[in-house]
């Protein structure tokens, strides 16, 4: 791992499904390498479905605050916003360009998000940009949750592509990247146990939600259908509730549930509280760093302003590259010769 991009999209609260599948790996990445882990609140990506002006600055600033308050040290890491760097688009458009329709129009995400959303020409293209993003810093490595495999392996076709049209084979411009996937938690399922936590299903458990939330809404979740009374033995293999404890929870808690609930020794309504204590445990300190963050926003804002200089300077070396790769003209000359 020399280089390593990713990104999260400011569209709301921040869940766990992100934390698990995505934002820990980040911080474990972040020890690792510092500086060259760098990671972007995509805001170009939000503005694909129909989107409020008005919030969308406050989502963006909230969506690095929430990913400072769960262990993204700036110090250490790269965090700025999409926007602030305009290379983004440039390369996007680039790529654009050289994409077959085809490609783009089998994305199993945009395939769902048509279904929600009017299909604007950006969604169609959303691939494409993400694409831009990480070949922009030549990231070697891209940590994500599993609903984000499709879109790197076009990633590497767009390298590919790009490097055999435009490149010696001896000297690619781009590398292709490769996901990270935490294989623990590279699908989290929603509260609902009906498929993964997304923000869109409205089953999720956000990582700044309060306590009180929390809890009403992990009570009131569904578990083992066929476990109707207290008596009744239950199976942990087919209930989300235990999906999670695997998460959060000791081992020793994890093994306890695992054997109580199949000989009915423990009821749904405990094996929720202790799962709970792990959920709990987890997030309230980083709901403490949250709540410092909120008094002292400065840190943010100069976390993203420093991010996104330290990123321009790479995004433009990598611009220079390609704009003379295509054949554009270069501004400083006079007349191509
Ligand atoms: P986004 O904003 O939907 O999600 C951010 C990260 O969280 C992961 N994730 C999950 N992981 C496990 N279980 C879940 N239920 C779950 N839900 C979300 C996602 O896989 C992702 O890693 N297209 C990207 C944003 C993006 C990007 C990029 C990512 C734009 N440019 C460049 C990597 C590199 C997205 O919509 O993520």
């Amino acid at each position: 791992m020399k280089r390593v991009f990713s990104g999260i999209q400011p569209t709301g609260e921040i869940h766990i499904g992100n934390y698990l599948g995505a934002i820990r790996n980040w911080v474990k990445i972040g020890e690792q390498i510092g500086k060259e882990a760098i990671f972007c609140i995509v805001d170009y990506h939000a503005i694909t479905i129909p989107h409020e002006a008005k919030q969308l600055p406050q989502l963006t600033f909230d969506a690095a605050l929430a990913n400072m308050a769960a262990g993204l040290d700036p110090n250490k890491i790269t965090l700025f916003a999409q926007s602030h760097v305009r290379e983004h688009v440039e390369l996007g458009w680039v790529f654009t360009t050289q994409t077959p329709l085809g490609d783009l129009e089998r994305m199993t995400q945009f395939k769902d998000k048509s279904e929600q959303h009017s299909i604007l020409a950006g969604l169609l293209m959303y691939p494409v940009l993400q694409a831009a993003d990480i070949l922009l810093y030549k990231a070697d490595t891209v940590p994500v949750g599993e609903d984000q495999i499709q879109h790197i392996e076009l990633t590497r076709e767009i390298a590919r592509r790009f490097n055999y049209r435009f490149a010696s084979e001896s000297q690619p411009i781009f590398p292709e990247p490769k996901a990270s996937i935490d294989k623990n938690a590279a699908r989290v399922l929603g509260l609902d146990g009906a498929g993964k936590m997304s923000k869109s299903k409205g089953n999720t458990i956000g990582v700044l939600e309060p306590q009180e939330t929390i809890w009403q809404n992990i009570r009131v979740a569904p578990t083992d259908p066929a476990r109707v009374r207290r008596t009744d033995p239950g199976n942990p293999d087919v209930c989300v509730m235990f999906a999670y404890h695997k998460l959060f929870s000791s081992l020793e808690n994890i093994e306890m549930v695992n054997t109580e609930c199949r000989r009915a020794g423990i009821g749904c309504v405990d094996c929720k509280k202790l799962l709970m204590q792990g959920i709990w445990q987890e997030l309230e300190p980083i709901q403490a760093k949250a709540a410092y963050l909120q008094d002292h926003p400065n840190e943010v804002t100069d976390a993203l302003v420093s991010g996104a200089d330290y990123c321009r300077g790479i995004a433009q070396d990598t611009m220079l590259e390609v704009r003379e790769a295509i054949g554009l003209l270069p501004l400083e000359s006079r007349r191509p010769s």
